[in-house]
């Protein structure tokens, strides 16, 4: 008994190690919180995204290239990559210990593909539609940036954060476990 009390204490000890040293890597590449951490879309606000996102892809006669800037571990692009075969999909995440697990869950869907990296150093001009779930400081700096760079025709789904200066064509209220979330849907063919 005393073994498996002992064991399971180094385990815990391990794991609180190992989730410490991951906390001051995020900490690190998010420039001390300046931008937002690994955190999953959930609730109604996933949903909705999801929908949108879905909604343009089904109408699409001709391939689109789909880019979820902050991707995470995937929770949007693994659910749409699966249903959406024609259609390619890239996450974009400078966290490499996400994009490991990203490229997990994706090794059997070759119509995905993960980079690491800034996105705000991403070439955005190659993308049909946009996703991104961020925070203020990061929603403001990617307005900017979209506005110089995307594509004519290209769409932006934003889940919880607007993007500064440019004209949603929808939002949607995203209420999620009674916080008064938002989703933001941007169209170029409205002119931004
Ligand atoms: C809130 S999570 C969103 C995850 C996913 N898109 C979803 O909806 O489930 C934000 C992600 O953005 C990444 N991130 C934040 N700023 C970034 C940047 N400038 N370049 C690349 N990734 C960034 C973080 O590492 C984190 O994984």
């Amino acid at each position: 008994m005393d073994i498996f009390l002992l064991l399971f204490g180094c385990v815990l000890v391990v794991a609180c190690i190992g989730f410490e040293l991951y906390f001051l890597y995020a900490l690190f590449i998010s420039k001390n919180c300046k931008y937002p951490p690994a955190f999953p879309s959930f609730g109604n606000m996933k949903k909705i995204a999801l929908n949108e996102a879905e909604k343009i892809l089904q109408n699409s006669n001709t391939p689109l290239k789909v880019v979820d800037l902050g991707s995470g571990t995937g929770g949007l692009l693994i659910p749409l990559a699966r249903k959406f075969p024609q259609h390619q999909f890239i996450g974009y995440d400078w966290d490499f210990f996400v994009c490991q697990i990203l490229k997990f869950r994706a090794r059997h869907l070759s119509n995905l593909k993960v980079i690491r990296g800034d996105f705000l150093k991403a070439d955005l001009s190659q993308y049909d539609l946009l996703l991104c779930f961020l925070d203020t400081q990061a929603a403001e700096d990617l307005s900017l940036k979209v506005q110089q760079e995307i594509k004519e025709n290209a769409r932006i789904i934003s889940s919880a954060f607007e993007l500064k200066g440019l004209n949603p064509t929808q939002i949607y209220d995203a209420k999620s476990y009674g916080m008064p979330l938002k989703v933001y849907v941007y169209d170029n063919r409205n002119n931004l």
